[in-house]
């Protein structure tokens, strides 16, 4: 692995952190470039008490000179706001136990279904549930998201953009057929969906998906949905055919789902692929310098190995599994029934989710152009990629 990156921090702790290593030396960082995705992160139709709590800010505290990163580990942090009401939970120091005057510091002992609770407390031998919920929340995201803002920056130095937008909430879909020709580019894509409650470019299933989201709240309930990350620029032939931990797609997928509540990942056509003849989905080429491509169905890789087209990864994310209507529990002390456990929740977090992938898929893409590209300056990548460009433009000619 080249690029690769650890996070750390409990979602009501003091704060969240994250070393990325690997980064070439030279990549122009900004703070701001970093926060601009943590906000984006925090927004969307559908979220619960706590986005409005925190803005989240970086901190960047290694790695970067000057507005330049040094080639050394890159150390960012991200201070939890929520801390304040949560110093007694959430205390580094021992506390007295647990006594009806503090309610919020109470175990938790009644498993979500659908969250990691209770395959979480069995396997680590923990009766409070919150040492485990702690560190499921999807607050980790904001590390991802900060992570993810670095390996852009280096993306974007090669000429590679990405963006995402959301394509189904609740079952109802965007008309595919409206959007066809109106976002020629990935860079352009972030600024139309971001303008979106629910970062839908098709205003009719907006309507609809913002009126699914009330329906959930209101019942108590939750949804999910369907978000796509596009990615332009990418030069032909990262990632590698010849091993299965080097297949791109793979790669991809497993980044994708790693992110909280990810069920499904599709690339290109996806499931529908598997529904149609061969002549109606691999894309012809046609001449041109490099090689034209009329159709891109197989979004952007084959045989696990970018070639040249736009990547486009679709995710699936299940249902919120906090429901303000709680589902029926056991109380794993006592072994009696009742309803499970409820704390402050989003009802959907679709929106945010593709800012998530984005991050997910810049990591696993700047890697690979580590991979095939090296150098330990960003002026040594350029070189190399350009190369490869230039080789590439010459095939077939
Ligand atoms: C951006 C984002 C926000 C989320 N917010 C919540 C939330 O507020 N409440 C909740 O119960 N789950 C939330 N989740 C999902 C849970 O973290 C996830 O379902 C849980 O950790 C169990 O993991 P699994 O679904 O991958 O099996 C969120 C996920 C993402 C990506």
């Amino acid at each position: 692995m080249h690029l690769r990156f650890l996070t750390a921090g409990e979602s009501h702790g003091p704060a969240l952190t994250s070393i990325i290593e690997g980064m070439p030396a030279g990549v122009p960082v900004v703070v701001e470039q970093i926060d601009t995705h943590l906000a984006r992160r925090q927004r969307g139709y559908g979220r619960g008490g706590r986005m409005k709590i925190e803005t989240d800010r970086a901190q960047i505290s290694a790695g970067v000179r000057h507005g330049k990163t040094i080639g050394s580990p890159i150390t960012l942090t991200v201070m939890n706001r929520d801390f304040e009401s949560w110093q007694d939970v959430m205390s580094v120091e021992p506390v007295a136990p647990y006594a009806p005057d503090t309610p919020k510091r109470r175990p938790i002992e009644v498993p979500r279904p659908g969250h990691v609770d209770y395959a979480g407390g069995i396997k680590y031998r923990i009766e409070d549930m919150r040492n485990i919920l702690e560190r499921a929340s999807a607050r980790e995201t904001t590390m991802r998201v900060a992570s993810g803002a670095l390996a852009r920056r280096l993306l974007e130095e090669c000429g590679i953009f990405m963006g995402s937008h959301v394509v189904e909430i609740g079952g109802i879909s965007v008309d595919q057929s409206t959007l066809v020709g109106r976002f020629p580019s990935a860079q352009e894509l972030n600024a139309h969906a971001d303008s979106s409650e629910v970062r839908c470019l098709d205003k009719a299933a907006e309507a609809a998906m913002i009126q699914r989201i009330d329906e959930a709240r209101d019942n108590g309930d939750t949804v999910g949905g369907v978000f796509e990350v596009i990615v332009d620029g990418l030069p032909v032939g990262l990632g590698s055919h010849v091993h299965w931990d080097r297949k791109l797609d793979g790669r991809l997928a497993g980044a994708l789902m790693s992110i909280h509540a990810m069920k499904g990942v599709e690339i290109g056509l996806g499931f529908e692929a598997a529904r149609r003849f061969g002549s109606q989905v691999h894309d012809a080429f046609e001449v041109g310098s490099p090689l034209a491509r009329p159709t891109n169905n197989a979004g952007g890789l084959e045989g696990g190995v970018t070639n040249g087209e736009p990547l486009v990864c679709r995710v699936a994310m299940k249902p919120i599994s906090t429901l303000m209507k709680a589902l029926p529990s056991v109380n794993i002390t006592t072994g009696q029934a009742t309803a499970a456990h409820v704390e402050r929740s989003d009802y959907c977090a679709v929106p945010a989710a593709g800012v998530v992938g984005e991050a997910m898929v810049a990591i696993v893409l700047a890697d690979a152009l580590l991979e095939k590209f090296g150098g330990d300056s960003l002026e040594e990548i350029q070189e190399s990629l350009r190369n490869h460009r230039a080789y590439a433009a010459k095939v077939a000619r």
